[in-house]
Formats: structure tokens, sequence, C-alpha cells
């Protein structure tokens, strides 16, 4: 996705006969968009066609995804700080808002990964909200820190480690890619320099996942695949991520939202020019500390907004967040399309002749309408639609 990377040996040429101490290794090439896209070409040890069982496995939450029938068009508050931790990287997994385009979740970790997952429907993107960790897969393995977005390649098995075991993730899966916006590359696919980042800011796996027998035992090796929003269990008897080298353009990378370079003008910019990443029908954006607007009596904060053919989410991560009252960290704020939204009382007279915002947060616009899962349901803030309303001591306080 980001520039060709290789760990561990590969042959002169690919397709050709390649052995580690007289045993022919088996190539394997990962292919997107049939064979018109990017690929990564692996050469295992064993093959990694040869499991021996196949079960149907549930996660609630997560899979599936279950949906209340009736949906009133509200501006909502989905409280994702009020999900207690529990189960690791898959079963913790708890799906909010979902189109045909993305699904967005939070993911609260309080155990060790038990098995590895690949994600058949689609590439992941999971953003650190409070600690690091380490993303092992079959590209290798990817230490990552706070506040770092995960980019994870769609049917990519992996296993994610959280520091200490505990962790809190916002994960959106993109029905199928989650890569940069084509804006942001030339026409031989480097980072241009006018992008908000650099091919130096992105992080690949370090080193390849060898086979631990004190970490990994003897097997067997369940590996939990998602495809249509069914999870299967794949019983391999063998380690099945035992790779003597590859070489390719798909593979996990890391990039922390405190390297994205914002944008600021003498009046308010649209908030996608803090776009990040970018999938079918959808885009990530970063909101991070950042001067703020300079011409003579412009208004830092942002205005009044009718979006009709938007969705938009914001999840809060740090800071006080100019536009919004009663939203905390971990909240996440979702404005559909079709009903107008903007700054509650009193923030958008208190923002003139600020020099700066410490706000951190990432946002996703959709263009098809998001759906609340019975999860995110049960945590709204079902008084948020109305939160506008002026009364009159806010009114006093917004005319100062
Ligand atoms: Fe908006």
């Amino acid at each position: 996705m980001i520039h060709r990377h290789q760990l561990g040996k590969v042959p002169a040429k690919p397709h050709t006969a390649f052995y580690e101490d007289g045993k022919l290794l088996m190539e394997q090439c990962v292919t997107r968009e049939g064979f018109e896209g990017p690929f990564s070409v692996l050469y295992f040890r064993t093959p990694p066609t040869d499991e021996t069982r196949v079960e149907s496995v549930k996660a609630p939450g997560f899979c599936p995804v279950e949906t209340t029938a009736e949906q009133p068009l509200h501006r909502r508050h989905i409280r994702t700080q009020d999900i207690s931790p529990g189960g690791d990287f898959v079963s913790s997994r708890k799906t909010l808002l979902v189109n045909e385009d993305v699904h967005i979740g939070v993911c609260k970790i309080d155990q060790a990964p038990a098995n590895f997952f690949s994600n058949g429907d689609g590439d992941e993107c999971w953003f650190a909200y409070d600690r690091g960790g380490v993303v092992e897969s079959v590209y290798g393995v990817l230490p990552f820190r706070k506040y770092d977005y995960v980019i994870i390649p769609k049917a990519t098995p992996y296993r994610l480690r959280a520091d200490g075991d505990r962790g809190t993730f916002l994960v959106f899966e993109g029905r199928s890619y989650i890569d940069l916006p084509k804006q942001w590359r030339n026409a031989s696919g480097q980072i241009t320099m006018y992008a908000p980042y650099s091919h130096r800011d992105f992080r690949a796996p370090e080193s390849l996942l060898a086979y631990d027998a004190d970490r990994d035992g003897r097997g067997p090796y369940p590996l939990l695949i998602k495809h249509s929003d069914q999870l299967t269990s794949h019983i391999f008897e063998h380690f099945p991520y035992d790779v003597v080298g590859w070489d390719g353009f798909v593979y996990p990378v890391a990039f922390n939202i405190l390297d994205y370079q914002p944008r600021t003008s003498t009046i308010h910019l649209p908030p996608t020019t803090h776009l990040t990443f970018a999938g079918r029908n959808f885009v990530i954006c970063s909101f991070v500390p950042r001067k703020v607007d300079y011409y003579k009596n412009a208004i830092p904060c942002p205005y009044g907004h009718s979006s009709p053919d938007c969705d938009e989410i914001l999840y809060y991560v740090e800071g006080n967040f100019t536009s919004r009252k009663g939203i905390e960290c971990e909240s996440v704020s979702l404005h559909p399309a079709g009903v107008p939204h903007g700054p509650h009382p009193g923030t958008y007279e208190r923002s003139i002749g600020t020099q700066e915002t410490k706000e951190l947060a990432v946002m996703c616009d959709t263009v098809k309408p998001l759906i609340l899962t019975d999860c995110a349901d049960s945590i709204e803030d079902k008084e948020y639609h109305f939160s506008w309303v002026r009364r009159e001591n806010e009114a006093m306080e917004g005319s100062k």
C-alpha cells in the first residue's frame, strides 16, 4: 500500500524454485483486485492450505452484527466509554455503526489473543486510543504505539497483542479497502509533497514471525476467518505463519496521528481538509492540535452545517472539542444527512479570538447512511439530539 517492502529471503525471480535446507518452499501470491491491484509474494515452509477442520464460531456484537428495525432520524451520541473491557482483539469487538461500505466499532481488550484472525470482508484500520502493542501477522511483527492508526490488509492472518493485554481501540472495517487518498499520490505512486504526511511516517513489519515453542505450543492452531459477516474457525495442525521471506506492497502499516501535518487557513477550512485515509464511499480524517484561523474576526469554531449527502461521525480522543458540550473522550457522535448540525450553544461565540486548539479526534464521513447496532443503541445518550436547545443562561454566556 505504501511502498515495496521485504523481510527475509526471496528468490531473484518470483515463480521459480526456492529451497531451504533442500526442501522446496511453497510460494503464495496475495493479489488484490484480481491481479490488477497491489500484491505480495510469500514463501512458506509448510503450505498455508492444509487445515484439517472448519467450525462455525460466534462473537456476539461483532459476528453477527445485530441492528434494530426502527431507527428515527436523530443526531446521535454513542457513549463507548460505557462499554466494559472483556475479551481479546476478536471477542471484545463491538460493532456500533454499519453500512455496506464500512463497519465502525470499538474493541476493549483485557486478554491476550487466543487465536489468529483474518478479515475476509475488508481492510481494517485500528486506532490505538490509550496504549501500544504489537501486530503479529503472516508479514511479520509490527510494533505500534498509542495514537497509531494500524492498517491491516483484507485477509491477513494476524493477532493483536496490546501492552499488558489491555487497551481500547476504534476499529474501521472497510468494504473492501482502506488506503491513502489518490490525491496524496503522484502518478508514480509516491506520496506527494502536498500530502499531510510522507513515506517516512509509515512503519512496516520489522521482523518475521518465527515459530516459538514456548509461546505457540504444539497446536492445533485455529485461524478465525470472517467472511460475509460469518466467523469460521480453520484448524491447522502446524504453525501456519512460518514464512522464510516475502516482498511486495501488501502488508500492515502503522502511522501515528500526531505525525499528521494539519492545515490552517485565514478562515475555517472544511473538515475533509484533514483527510488521512479513504475507502469506497467513506473517508477517515484526523483532527490534531493546531493553530486556528487567523483572519481578523475569523470564527475558528465549525459553522452550522447541513450535509445532505454524507453522514459524519467523530470519535473524541483528547482535549476540549471546540464545538461540543457534554461530549467526553471515547464519545462517538453521529450527525446524519437529512438534519442540520452545528456548534453547541455558546461554543461558537467563545471561539472568536482563540489562537489554537488542542483537540484530538478521528472523523469518518460516509456517503451512505450509517445504521446503529443493538450495542450502539444500548449505550446511546438519548438526549443528545435536543442538546442544542438554547437555554436562557447559555444565550447570555454566548453574547459575551
Ligand atoms: Fe459537519
